[in-house]
């Protein structure tokens, strides 16, 4: 029994405390969280402002969800949390395919579906790019029927959600063919600043940093059996490619639309060939870092 808190003493009285929780895992995970919470505050010997700023910002954050846009999740990007748990996520696969990437906050799981070849983007002032390739197993045995979603940011480096949340564009929905082969249309995507009108703005100003991702193309590619793929292609002639401010980038996923590839489906636009390698399905499933926020919103009322 302690009798005495003080700075010493709190972190074992709170454990001594929580030591009731009967599922282990959760008790593993609020142990720990309250050890390095602890050892934070008494690290940077943490002021009562500088506790009550922390819980306006963090109120700030709450507050600027909304059904299309998750603060939240933006919050762990750019803290390099979603890429951590993204990494050991990764480490748990049963069979290690393409390498994953962030699925960021733009994701909406009701994209238009689109037959293969469709272009996914509305605007004409291009410039028009090709992409194509196959989706395979791990041995490079194509997937027949894959579901391949797809979305981006236009020519000025804004996602449909960004300016009219009810108008889907520049994204879509294919399945492979009985190959695993897929092939669409679409535009250079830009490289764009993460949302800065926030919380989390506020804090990236205040880091004197960017805000800036390299352009980029996302991904989530599925099929039975096989463990989900959320991954993305990253434009290798941006700036800014070498400090993605939400971490995302890995250079196996670097590329760039070449022009004159005869192999494309469409040899005369400059082209992406970029196969997508799935690994087999654990049993416990795929375990998806991120979310369409519309179902984050839903969830918490
Ligand atoms: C994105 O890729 O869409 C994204 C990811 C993290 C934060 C902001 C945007
Ligand atoms: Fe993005």
């Amino acid at each position: 029994m302690i009798t005495k808190i003080d700075e010493h003493t709190i972190t074992d009285a709170t454990l001594e405390q929580m030591a009731t929780t009967s599922d282990a895992r959760l008790k593993e995970i609020m142990d720990s969280l309250v050890r390095h919470l602890h050892a934070f505050a008494r690290e940077v010997d943490l002021t009562p402002q500088e506790w009550i700023d922390g819980i306006a910002f963090l109120t700030n954050v709450g507050k600027t969800c909304t059904p299309v846009r998750q603060e939240f999740i933006l919050l762990s990007d750019t803290l390099g949390l979603s890429s951590l748990v993204n990494a050991l996520n990764d480490k748990r696969a049963f069979e290690h395919g393409t390498k994953t990437s962030l699925l960021g906050p733009f994701y909406r799981q009701d994209g238009p579906p689109l037959p293969l070849g469709s272009k996914i983007a509305s605007k004409e002032n291009g410039p028009d790019i090709a992409i194509y390739g196959k989706v395979t197993d791990v041995q490079g045995k194509g997937i027949p029927g894959a579901i391949v979603q797809i979305w981006q940011t236009d020519d000025e480096g804004a996602y449909d959600l960004q300016k009219d949340g009810a108008v889907m564009d520049l994204r879509g929905i294919f399945h492979a063919d009985a190959e695993g082969k897929y092939y669409l249309r679409t535009i250079l995507p830009t490289g764009y600043m993460i949302p800065m009108d926030g919380p989390v703005g506020d804090m990236i100003r205040a880091q004197r940093r960017h805000g800036y991702r390299p352009a980029h193309i996302h991904f989530l590619i599925g099929a039975p059996g096989y463990r989900e793929l959320v991954t993305a292609l990253y434009m290798r002639e941006d700036d800014h490619i070498d400090s993605d401010t939400v971490f995302g980038v890995e250079d196996s996923l670097i590329t760039m639309p070449k022009k004159g590839d005869s192999h494309s489906p469409y040899p005369d636009m400059p082209s992406i060939h970029f196969d997508f390698k799935l690994g087999a399905a654990a049993e416990d499933g795929s375990g998806r870092v991120g979310a369409d926020p519309s179902q984050l919103v839903k969830a918490s009322h």
